[in-house]
């Protein structure tokens, strides 16, 4: 059975079709009119697609290392040496950086062609596919060059997670956490297609409501702040979803010393993500002091330290956040 969330943004909404098996659904989702498809992946992947009408192949290489505007040109140059027009639609079959890299270039190819996303991975399916974000990294930092290009449709096919090798599909969870804190209330309990699909309906509803992260959408990052900090620091040795558990933590902690949230609360976030085997704990070879300094780096640092906090009136923004509070409490999660 396919679950089907819709995106509502007007004459830009779309479909967000999740299911064991969503992928035969692809052909019914490349718009009427479409003459040629380029299907953007990786070698490594193991699930192929079937879009129904003519189409190309175009691989790109593993990691996040590929998201660069190298790559970017590269896709673009064999699309245009192949004759591909603004008629003609790019999928993108893999995981975000497969999805991130695929949109982008559909977003700037011939100022922009049609996309779909089909994701293959837990953080793609729960997060990276949905909602438009689309862009590359440069050496200062990830996703610092990208646009907002919404696709037509995305597939979150739940079979192709059997293949994930373990550790990404538990870094996947730590994104599935972040959801609990956004309204999702106790998804440890459902079964995993109905958990991905109750994760797409927050973030569907949240991107309705707030396309271009003007507010609202930034409750999306939550954890996110230290989890940036942790990967540029770290030079991303620790998954995402793993750093972002972390930052999870370390947030619950930061908004109990702003008396946002009790010590039961903190402790709810704890178990959340030891539900999930997530860690919580930072690794040690991280110096706070870098941390804190790289949180001014952060795309959302506009006016101090901003922080995505939890509280009475759930999770929000939390503006000009002050340095010995980030360091207090980044000492409760050595
Ligand atoms: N990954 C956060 C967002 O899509 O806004």
């Amino acid at each position: 059975m396919t679950i089907t969330i819709d995106v509502a943004l007007g004459d830009r909404g779309y479909p967000v079709h999740v299911g064991h098996g969503a992928r035969e659904l692809l052909g019914e989702v490349i718009p009427d009119g479409v003459k040629r498809v380029a299907v953007i992946t990786q070698a490594g992947i193991p699930w192929t697609v079937d879009p129904g009408i003519e189409h190309d192949a175009i691989e790109v290489p593993d990691g996040e290392e590929a998201k660069t505007l190298a790559n970017v040109e590269a896709i673009c140059r064999q699309m245009a040496t192949a004759g591909f027009t603004r008629a003609d639609a790019i999928v993108g079959v893999g995981g975000g950086v497969v999805t991130d890299l695929a949109g982008f270039v559909a977003a700037v190819y011939h100022r922009g062609i049609c996309f779909v996303s089909v994701s293959t991975t837990l953080l793609g399916q729960v997060d990276a596919a949905i909602g438009g974000k689309t862009g590359v990294n440069l050496p200062e930092g990830k996703n610092l060059v990208g646009a907002f290009w919404q696709p037509s449709a995305v597939i979150c096919d739940t079979e192709t997670l059997s293949t994930l090798p373990t550790p990404e599909y538990q870094s996947g969870m730590g994104e599935v956490a972040k959801y609990h804190f956004l309204g999702g209330g106790d998804l440890d309990t459902l079964e995993l297609d109905e958990r991905v699909a109750a994760c797409v309906q927050i973030k569907a509803d949240v991107v309705a409501a707030d396309e271009r992260e003007g507010d609202r959408r930034a409750i999306l990052n939550y954890g996110h702040t230290l989890a940036h900090a942790i990967e540029t620091a770290g030079e991303y040795e620790l998954r995402h979803g793993e750093a972002v558990a972390v930052g999870i933590a370390y947030a619950a902690e930061v908004a109990r010393r702003l008396d946002r949230i009790d010590d039961s609360r903190v402790a709810e976030h704890r178990r959340v993500l030891s539900a999930y085997d997530l860690p919580f704990r930072l690794p040690a070879s991280l110096d706070a002091g870098e941390l804190i300094d790289l949180f001014n780096r952060d795309k959302k640092a506009i006016d101090g330290v901003t922080f995505v906090l939890d509280g009475d009136a759930g999770v929000e923004t939390v503006v000009g956040v002050e340095r010995d509070v980030l360091a207090d409490a980044m000492e409760a999660i050595r």
